[in-house]
């Protein structure tokens, strides 16, 4: 029976599947929720760039508002085309809501990309580290990705992209800030890559825009060739309700509008994120609690001699000579981080997400203990 099904899995499923290994979510959550831990602190979970405060309470109370006023809420489909969200996000962006795209998170939106632009054997290039599941969308295309690791991940710098850059390029894929490295490329660089790749898309994933607070989007009225992404799940805290959204000009829009799928985001996750931007506030205060975090952390590790690196982002990175030693020592303690060292160009990193100020002195106090032990 099972060499059967064998058979018709290998049968049935896309030749453009054979190489592909599923993305591999290596995540705490099941962990702390299961409740198997080694001590009773309460779990620090900085492994996944998420918030670690929830959202705004306006986002509870329009949720639990919407529910009491709207009978229909759950049993109908969603607004199609997240009409009213981008209208706030039109005026959040400073863009026409006519070249914004609302997806199922940002992934969602990357996944698009790769299903409207790409075609088999197309050359995809992508500096590494990088953000690893963009690999499972570019990969499910049959594209031919060109992973390009810099001798120094930490250096802003696109030589390395233009050095590989040929005519068949169709499409490059930038985190900016750079997931994981906390690396940010300024406007010019980026309006450089997309004049000299003219003939290629060049995806910027900008997922922690509100914590480096740079953008590329005014360069969306020079270059046609330009797709910015970007997410609900990090500084607005939803990552669990799975929103994001894409900008680009209204032609590639069109192109993107053939596959989107109108109503795959939730009317729960539309009205939290159109609650999340009316108190942008909140928002704010948060970022601003995890920059001067950030601060102290980079600190603390310094004056240990440990290598820490500065970060345009909610995640600072570490190197430390005994990483798995510290990394078990730490989920002693309850603090949950990212093991990084499996980039080549990364040998003993770890990321941690940034926290707010309570929690991060907790950390601090902990990661004294831990260091003693390592
Ligand atoms: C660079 C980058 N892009 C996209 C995502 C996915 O975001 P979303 O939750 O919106 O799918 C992440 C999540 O970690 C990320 O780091």
């Amino acid at each position: 029976m099972r060499e059967h099904n064998i058979t018709v899995e290998k049968r049935l499923t896309s030749s453009f599947l054979e190489n592909l290994e599923p993305y591999s979510p290596i995540s705490s959550r099941d962990k702390i929720l299961q409740g198997n831990m080694t001590c009773d602190l309460p779990p620090l979970k900085l492994d996944w760039n998420e918030s670690t405060l929830p959202p705004s309470v306006a986002v509870k109370n329009a949720i639990v508002d919407a529910m009491a006023n709207n009978q229909n809420l759950l049993n109908w489909y969603p607004e199609l085309y997240s009409k009213e969200l981008r209208r706030k996000l039109a005026n959040y962006t400073g863009r026409s809501s006519d070249e914004i795209l609302v997806t199922n998170g940002s992934d969602d939106a990357l996944d698009l990309i790769c299903k409207v632009f790409l075609e088999p054997h197309d050359q995809v290039l992508i500096p590494s580290p990088t953000y690893t599941h963009f690999l499972t969308y570019a990969t499910s295309r049959n594209a031919d990705l060109k992973i390009i690791e810099a001798d120094d991940p930490f250096a802003a710098d696109i030589t390395p992209i233009l050095q590989n850059l040929t005519p068949a390029t169709k499409l490059i894929y930038v985190v900016n800030p750079n997931n994981p490295t906390g690396v940010l490329l300024d406007r010019q660089q980026v309006a450089t890559l997309c004049t000299v790749a003219s003939h290629s898309i060049v995806i910027i994933d900008e997922a922690y825009f509100e914590f480096s607070g740079k953008t590329v989007l005014p360069l969306l009225d020079e270059f046609p060739n330009l797709i910015v992404t970007r997410t609900f799940s990090k500084a607005w805290a939803l990552a669990g309700l799975r929103i994001g959204y894409l900008l680009t000009n209204v032609e590639l829009i069109s192109q993107l509008m053939k596959v989107l799928n109108p109503k795959s985001v939730s009317s729960l996750a539309q009205i939290a994120a159109a609650a999340a931007i009316d108190d942008k506030q909140y928002m704010e205060k948060y970022v601003q609690d995890v920059k001067n975090c950030k601060l102290a952390m980079l600190d603390f590790f310094r004056k240990k001699e440990i290598k820490a690196y500065d970060s345009q982002a909610n995640y600072i990175m570490v190197q430390h000579p005994r990483l798995q030693k510290l990394l078990s020592e730490m989920e002693k303690e309850n603090i949950f981080v990212r093991d990084r060292s499996t980039f080549k160009n990364l040998p003993g990193f770890f990321r941690i997400t940034l926290a707010d100020h309570t929690q991060t002195n907790d950390f601090l106090e902990r990661m004294e203990k831990v260091l003693d032990k390592v």
